[in-house]
């Protein structure tokens, strides 16, 4: 198939043009580059381009047959999006409507989406499956779910089928040492920890620890990035099938606290990584884990990496390779 990653440098999708390449498909990236990074793509067909500007990616889409489009792309920081949402409903609901029009002009109709655990806001209660109610408590979030309405109204209008894979964490890298995390500014816990072990940073913060939870910490899902580019391939398979546009929370339905992240990472570092202790940061909900059984009913889908030793372990690998 001819496969167009769009974000296809950035951290998730990086991982995904690797995993499509194993596969033997034809993969063409686009990426403005704003946050990614061009020698992390793999593949020979790269095109710096904005997905906002209508003609750059057209010519894309007229040069290639695409069958099918993952859509990585946006901004990803729900701090900022609080300070700038113009910034976000812009890139992550703007820009992917200018990339539908396209697909739509082009007769692509199978679109898979990066979503995230996000548009649900505060959990009503836990695990999060797919009926809770989506709430989205920072533009961040809401951008998404505006993403995910749309898609539902493509679907009536145009036809176009799509699976909108909501993550909870992505975490890990390329078992394989390729390819990793880099994030910049970094707001991920895994990668903040494992910064402070190597002494990149001077400490890691905890924000909170008065949290109803085990030990008052926050608690979050994790999972390895390997998990979810399998996620996207059986999203794919499940389209292909001519089966209706859906949703699936993604995640390993099981939390690990700030407090467990760290005592993990020390075990897999050999190292004492200095911790930091603040008061709770503002929309920070003390647990947010995903019921993942749809995804694993419909899709056949099951995260492989469910030891968090072992996504610290891939994640600790990157850390190593520094400066990449
Ligand atoms: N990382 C996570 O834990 C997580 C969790 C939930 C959802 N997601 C979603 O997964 C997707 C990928 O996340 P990531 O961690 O790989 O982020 P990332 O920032 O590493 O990658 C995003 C890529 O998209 C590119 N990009 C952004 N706007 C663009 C535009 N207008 N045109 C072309 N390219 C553009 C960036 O340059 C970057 O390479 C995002 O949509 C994010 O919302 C991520």
């Amino acid at each position: 198939m001819n496969i167009l990653v769009v974000g296809g440098a950035g951290f998730i999708g990086s991982h995904m043009v690797k995993r499509l390449l194993v596969d033997h498909h034809n993969v063409i990236v686009i990426d403005n580059l704003s946050k990614g990074f061009r020698d992390a793509v793999l593949c020979d067909s790269f095109f710096e381009v904005d997905i906002i500007d209508k003609v750059a990616t057209g010519k894309v889409f007229a040069n290639h047959s695409i069958d099918v489009v993952f859509h990585f792309a946006s901004f990803i920081e729900v701090g900022e999006s609080v300070k700038f949402p113009e910034k976000y409903f812009k890139n992550n609901f703007e820009a992917t409507r200018s990339l539908l029009d396209i697909m739509v002009q082009f007769q692509v109709k199978q679109f898979v989406f990066s979503s995230t655990a996000a548009v649900f806001g505060n959990p009503e209660y836990s695990p999060i499956d797919e009926a809770h109610p989506k709430h989205p408590i920072n533009p961040y979030g809401e951008s998404k779910l505006m993403v995910e309405k749309m898609l539902e109204e493509f679907d009536k209008e145009y036809g176009l089928k799509s699976v909108s894979l909501r993550y909870f964490n992505a975490a890990g890298a390329d078992p394989q040492g390729e390819l990793g995390e880099r994030h910049n500014p970094e707001t991920h816990l895994i990668p903040l920890v494992l910064q402070a072990a190597s002494g990149r940073r001077d400490a890691i913060s905890i924000f909170g620890d008065d949290y109803d939870t085990p030990d008052g910490t926050c608690i979050r899902d994790y999972i390895h990035i390997t998990d979810l580019a399998d996620a996207h391939i059986r999203a794919i398979e499940y389209l292909r099938k001519g089966n209706q546009s859906a949703a699936f929370n993604l995640g390993n339905g099981k939390g690990f606290s700030v407090r467990e992240i760290i005592d993990a990472a020390e075990n897999v570092t050999n190292k004492k990584i200095p911790i930091r202790l603040h008061g709770r940061r503002a929309g920070d909900p003390a647990t947010l884990v995903a019921d993942a059984k749809l995804a694993n009913k419909v899709l056949g889908w099951k995260p492989e990496f469910t030891n968090i030793r072992d996504i610290i372990q891939h994640a600790w690998n990157w850390e190593n390779k520094f400066p990449w």
